[in-house]
């Protein structure tokens, strides 16, 4: 079946993408923020607005004790950190105040800091997909463990799930209570969702600004729309399709499937969410846009090479793996994901 389709592919390429049906179902991102399928299980007004609240909201630091959502995901990297283990930005100052005074409470997280960027259809989130009540995680009967029951109970996907996670591990919610009854934060939530701040639509805001992180300007998303000529590795992209794409999922590669864990570490992957022995060690295959501004690879965060995180997996040759990282690096990564920190510029 899978080399049916690489063959099938492989004739329409010399044509033209756009040509291609198939091609495009499976692999076309939303061109830019208007497209996204934002699935808010509140009714949103004005797209642009709560955006620009989203943006303001996960850039904020104010009455976090930790540092922004920002801090750790740099928007302009597709969410990836900077450093090996993501530290909230008040992070050097905490970490010597702990020393002297007992209970300060530092955002320091011991997995790689995950992209933001192209989350719009995650089912799952966080390494261990423990979040959401999507894909995977429908059968809530298999969440036996406590962890996150009350989050997926709220039946929303993995983004969505997250951000009201956040509210109590990343302190949005006294963030988002700082913010109540300020008429400039009420003004912002009104005209995106017709009431006043509140931690909801607060929360909703910042779920909406992630999802709407789309690399859509790389070249494999312009070559996909008949903008760009050629793919720089063709060959790579064949060899994507063949040993690559069956976990790394849809047109954000990844995201929606777990599969056993290639870093090193203690971590249990979805067995903290089911305690069912076979999801011991399983962990999300995440989406594989932008990898080279991502500083380290896979969840236990190792500073290894893009090569060697790909040759890690025990698929391909070296001279595959040289291709594929080709794809990933040449036709797979958008320059311009700034972009995602201009929206409070529109109008
Ligand atoms: C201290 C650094 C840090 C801060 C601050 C931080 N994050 Fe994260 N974020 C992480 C790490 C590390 C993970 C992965 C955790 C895991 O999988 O167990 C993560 C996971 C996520 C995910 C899941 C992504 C995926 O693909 O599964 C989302 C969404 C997210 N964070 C959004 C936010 C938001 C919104 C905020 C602000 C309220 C925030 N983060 C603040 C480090 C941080
Ligand atoms: C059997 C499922 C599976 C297949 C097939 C697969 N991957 Fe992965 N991939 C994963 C999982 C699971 C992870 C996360 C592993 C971890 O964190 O320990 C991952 C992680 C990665 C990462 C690191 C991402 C990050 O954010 O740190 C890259 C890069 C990657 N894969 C590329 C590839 C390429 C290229 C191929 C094809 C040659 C491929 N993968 C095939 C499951 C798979």
């Amino acid at each position: 079946m899978l080399l049916f389709l690489v063959l099938g592919f492989t004739s329409a390429w010399k044509i033209t993408a756009t040509l291609n049906p198939e091609l495009h179902q499976k692999y076309l991102q939303p061109k830019d923020y208007k497209e996204v399928d934002y699935r808010s299980p509140i009714p949103i007004i004005d797209t642009l607005a709560a955006l620009q609240l989203g943006e303001l909201l996960f850039h904020n630091p104010q009455a976090t004790l930790q540092g922004s959502c920002a801090s750790c995901h740099k928007v302009e990297k597709a969410g990836f950190g900077l450093t090996q283990f993501p530290i909230g930005n008040r992070g050097d100052f905490d970490v010597i105040l702990s020393h002297y005074q007992d209970g300060v409470n530092i955002d320091v997280q011991d997995v790689k800091t995950p992209a933001t960027a192209n989350c719009y259809e995650t089912d799952i989130a966080l390494w261990s997909g423990a979040l959401g009540a999507k894909g995977i995680n429908k059968d809530v009967s298999k969440m036996k463990l406590a962890s996150f029951k009350e989050q997926n109970a709220l039946g929303l996907d993995g983004i969505y799930t997250q951000v009201f996670v956040g509210g109590d591990v990343h302190n949005i919610t006294p963030m988002i209570e700082n913010c109540k009854d300020v008429p400039f934060w009420d003004e912002k939530a009104n005209k995106a969702f017709g009431n006043k701040l509140s931690i909801y639509n607060g929360s909703i805001a910042i779920g909406m600004y992630e999802k709407s992180q789309v690399t859509s300007q790389s070249n494999f998303q312009r070559w996909l729309r008949g903008e760009s000529e050629k793919l720089h590795s063709e060959q790579g992209f064949k060899i994507f399709l063949e040993k690559c794409e069956s976990c790394h999922t849809g047109s954000q590669f990844g995201g929606n499937v777990i599969a056993e864990k290639i870093g090193k570490s203690d971590f249990q992957g979805r067995f903290i969410l089911t305690g069912d022995i076979n999801d011991l060690d399983m962990v999300k295959a995440p989406q594989l846009y932008n990898m080279k501004d991502s500083p380290t690879y896979f969840h236990s965060s190792e500073p290894i090479t893009l090569f060697r995180a790909i040759k890690r997996h025990g698929l391909t040759t070296t001279s595959e793996t040289w291709k594929v990282r080709s794809f990933l690096v040449n036709d797979c990564h958008d320059d311009s994901m700034q972009r995602y920190k201009e929206y409070c510029k529109m109008n």
